[in-house]
Order: structure tokens, then sequence, then C-alpha cells
């Protein structure tokens, strides 16, 4: 069986913890229950934020939160969303239900002060206008006597807040706005001139990227408005049939819905390292950063809901899934410094799903929780086991590796349905101790939580095998386990 040996302290890329950054949209179920019930509800809450929300949230270590879309953003008019008086519309990609605007900037900025996470926040480029948006930046961030700065006190805040990501536009190929690359970077670089910077406070810009394999628009931005920008985004779903009319279902699938599920996300490593290469070409210091704002399984909606709302259930399928994307971004996070899954809450791969007071914490989730070390740590790179050995990690499974606080954290999955890999790793000096070691499976590949038995996929203890420096555990089929040891030099 191959060993893989974890190199010491080397020069490597940084994982940035915004790498687990989360997506929260006007869409279905994910703001409204979802986050936002109302100071009145009989739903625990604070401020009208769910508290077993954020207290989920908040173990998993949530760096940011993009807001309020998706599609959503270009339709969102933020005046509508602040003061005593909101305005309704109506949400026309998401189910043509009326957004009633009861949670605007102000119940956002609540929201992540609750989180204690970062601000994404995704501008209106396909309906709104550039004034609007100029006016958006000044009611957040100004802090002086003009006219936005004083409306925002009047709604009362005093203080600005600290807006770290703005989004000019999303999917403005599409939703937002049939633009071409051309059209877009034009607009981008326009639009993004008035996200003024009051203030100490840098406000990091990210232009609307490609779709999937579109390299012609990351080549086009990249080439006309790259010096106008700190990131620029790529949205990649992972969809198991490749088609969007029959996606296939959350729960029922079949070995081979299973496999090709895993195909389309290994893609995701595919267009990293292509969409990479055409940033080098301009911008070979990796100045400007490649921000994956929307990934995760879509599947078709589960039976008997709105078909607006995206609700899908999640299962251990969904945290291989996570598991083979994060590992991924950490690859190459010198270049992907941000990325957003879609989405938090009751909307495509969430990492929680509630049903009115009620709430389960997917597989994902528990993904997302067993990989917390990871974030802000050293990725460090292994030689990746070339090996067809049936059995081996390299073969049929996928691992990723970082260093932090003198430990070193190990994080692998097999992927496959048909046997056991055993993980065989040699530390740079002897292992001292385990901090931790859990393992994310379950009975049956299409295993899920429900209101009924929320436990049925949950982290257990992994039996690690530690014989001075080398590490061993083995992994069932479709399973993911975080191994975290301390070790001399
Ligand atoms: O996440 C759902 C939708 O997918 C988003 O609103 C949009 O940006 C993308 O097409």
């Amino acid at each position: 069986m191959p060993m893989i040996a974890i190199p010491s302290a080397a020069p490597a890329h940084k994982i940035d913890r915004r790498i687990y950054g989360q997506f929260a949209e006007h869409l279905g179920r994910c703001i409204y229950e979802g986050v936002w019930v109302g100071e009145g509800s009989s739903i625990p809450n604070k401020n009208g934020i769910r508290t077993d929300v954020v207290e989920a949230l908040r173990h998993i270590k949530v760096p940011l939160v993009r807001w309020p879309g998706g599609c959503f953003a270009d339709e969102y008019h933020w005046l509508k969303g602040v003061g005593p008086e909101r305005q309704a519309m109506v949400n026309t990609h998401w189910g043509g239900v009326v957004e009633t605007n009861e949670f605007g900037t102000h119940e956002y900025f609540e929201l992540l002060n609750q989180l204690d996470a970062e601000a994404y926040i995704n501008g209106n480029v396909g309906s709104g206008t550039v004034a609007e948006m100029h006016d958006w930046i000044e009611y957040m961030t100004l802090d002086s006597t003009a006219p936005m700065a004083e409306l925002r006190k009047r709604h009362g805040r005093e203080q600005p807040w600290k807006v770290e990501f703005f989004g000019v536009g999303n999917e403005s190929w599409g939703c937002g706005g049939n633009m071409l690359p051309l059209h877009y970077a034009n607009e981008y670089r326009k639009f993004q001139t008035y996200v003024r910077q009051y203030g100490d406070a840098p406000i990091t810009k990210i232009a609307c990227g490609a779709n999937s394999d579109d390299f012609e628009w990351t080549d086009v931005l990249m080439a006309r408005a790259a010096e106008h920008m700190d990131g620029l985004s790529l949205h990649y779903y992972t969809i198991p049939t490749g088609e969007w009319n029959g996606k296939g279902s959350a729960t029922e699938f079949d070995d081979y819905a299973w496999y090709e599920t895993i195909r389309q996300t290994r893609r995701m490593e595919e267009l990293l390292r292509r969409h990479g290469a055409i940033m080098d070409k301009y911008d070979p210091a990796k100045r400007v950063g490649l921000i994956v704002d929307e990934w995760g399984t879509w599947y078709d909606v589960e039976p008997g809901t709105n078909p607006g709302f995206l609700y899908q259930q999640n299962t251990v399928r969904d945290a291989v899934v996570a598991a083979l994307n994060l590992n991924s971004f950490h690859r190459h996070a010198d270049r992907v410094r941000m990325t957003n899954i879609a989405q938090m809450v009751n909307v495509l791969q969430a990492m929680l799903l509630t049903d009115g007071g009620s709430l389960v914490k997917t597989p994902t989730y528990h993904v997302f929780d067993l990989y917390t070390d990871h974030q802000d740590a050293e990725f460090v790179p292994t030689p990746v086991a070339a090996s067809t050995t049936p059995g081996a990690l390299g073969t049929e499974g996928d691992f990723t590796v970082s260093r932090k606080d003198g430990a070193v954290t190990i994080s692998a999955t097999n992927w496959g349905l048909g046997r056991e890999l055993e993980a065989d790793f040699e530390l740079p000096g002897a292992a001292t101790d385990v901090l931790r070691a859990q393992i994310l499976t379950g009975a049956a590949a299409n295993s899920h939580n429900t209101f009924e038995r929320p436990e049925e996929v949950a982290l257990h203890d992994l039996a690690v095998r530690v014989d001075g420096s080398r590490v061993r555990f083995t992994l069932p089929p479709h399973s993911v386990a975080t191994v975290r040891v301390a070790h001399a030099e």
C-alpha cells in the first residue's frame, strides 16, 4: 500500500478561511424561516434571527456570508429594505412570491454580528443604476453627515459598517442581464468606479466571472478590466446528469448516478486549473483572487415542494462532494481566496434544514465541521500517489493536508462504493498526540438526516493506528474523515 509522506514545513500557500464562506439568498426558505423569523416569533431568536441556526453556524466557524443573491441581487433595490416602512416586491426568479423586504441591510449586518462573520454584498448591475449602488455604499460605509449616512443614522445605526467584499453584478451573462463579456467588462469598469472607499477599510471588489467552462469570459474580463478588480468569480454546480431538465433526485440514486456525481464534481479541479491559467497570463503575481462564489450539488427539488424554492435533501453523497470540492480549493488556494457554497439554509447543498422550529444538520454541515482546522492553515503539498493499486488512497480516494499551530490535519475521502481504503501517512517526526480523529459515513450512500431521525448521519470517533511517525486509518466506502496529529520535528 503506498505510503504518503508529509514533508516538514516548506513554503506553500495559505488556505484562506474564506474558502469556507456561505451564501444566503432571498430564495425559498433560506432567509425567511431559515435565518429570519422576526422578533415576535415563537421560534427562539435574537433580534429576529434564529438562535439555533446561529449556534450551529458558529460551531463551523462561518467566516463570511454572501448576500442578497444570486439572481435575486440583480433585482434587489436596497432602499426598499431599510427603515420602518419596507416596500414589498415580487421575487420573480424564485417562485414569484411576495418579498416583504423585512430582512434588509440592517438585519444582514445583525446576522453577521451574531456569527462574527465578514460581509460579502452583491450589488445590482442588471436592473440597478450606478447611483443606487453608489448610495448603498455610502449608506453602509460613510461616517459623515452626507445624505445617505444621515439616513442610516435615522434608521438607528450611528456607526458605519464594514463591507469587506462587494460583488458588482451576479451572473451578468445570464439572470443578471444577459450581457456579452466585453459589454459587461465595460459595465463593470463603470459601476466599480462608484464603489467608493470611505475611511480606511478597503472594499475588495469582485467582478462577475464565468459560468463553468466559459473560458472566453475569463479571458475578456482579465484582459479588459483586471486592473479594476480584486477578485473574479466562477460558478460551477454539480448536476449528476449534467442536464438542467432532469438533474436527478437528491436521495434516490443508483451507483451509476453516484459515480457520475463524483465525475461531475471532479471537473472543478480542471476548471480551477484552466481559469487559473488564463488569470496567470494577465496577472502572474496572482493579485486578483478567483472567487468561486457559487458551488455545490443541484438536484430536482424534493417532491411536493415549490419548484422555485430549490429545496433538496442532503445525503452522504453530498458530504463526499463537499470534501472533494474543498480539497480542490485547498490545492488551488494560491489563487482561490474565497468560495461560497450554495446555500446556507434550506436551499441546494445546505448546511442546515429547518421545518418550523425544528432544525437538522446535513452531512455537508458535518464535513464543514470536519474541515474547520484547515481554515487559515498552511497547505502541505504531498506527492500524490499516482499508483493504481486497488484500495490505495490516491486511486479511489482523495485527501488534503494542512499545518497549523504545530499540528498536521489530514482529511481523506473514500469516494468509491465498493471497498475500504487504507490511509497511510508518514509525518516528518514522531506523533506526539492525536488531537482529533473523526469520520462521517452512513449505512448507505444515500443515508441522510430527517426531522424524525436527525442523527442518522453524524460524526463518529475514528480508530487511528499510530506507530512512531506512521499514522494509519481505514476509510469505509463513501466516507470522509479527519485526523489531526501533533508531532515532533
Ligand atoms: O443558487 C441559485 C442560483 O443559481 C443563483 O441565484 C444564481 O446566481 C445561480 O444561477
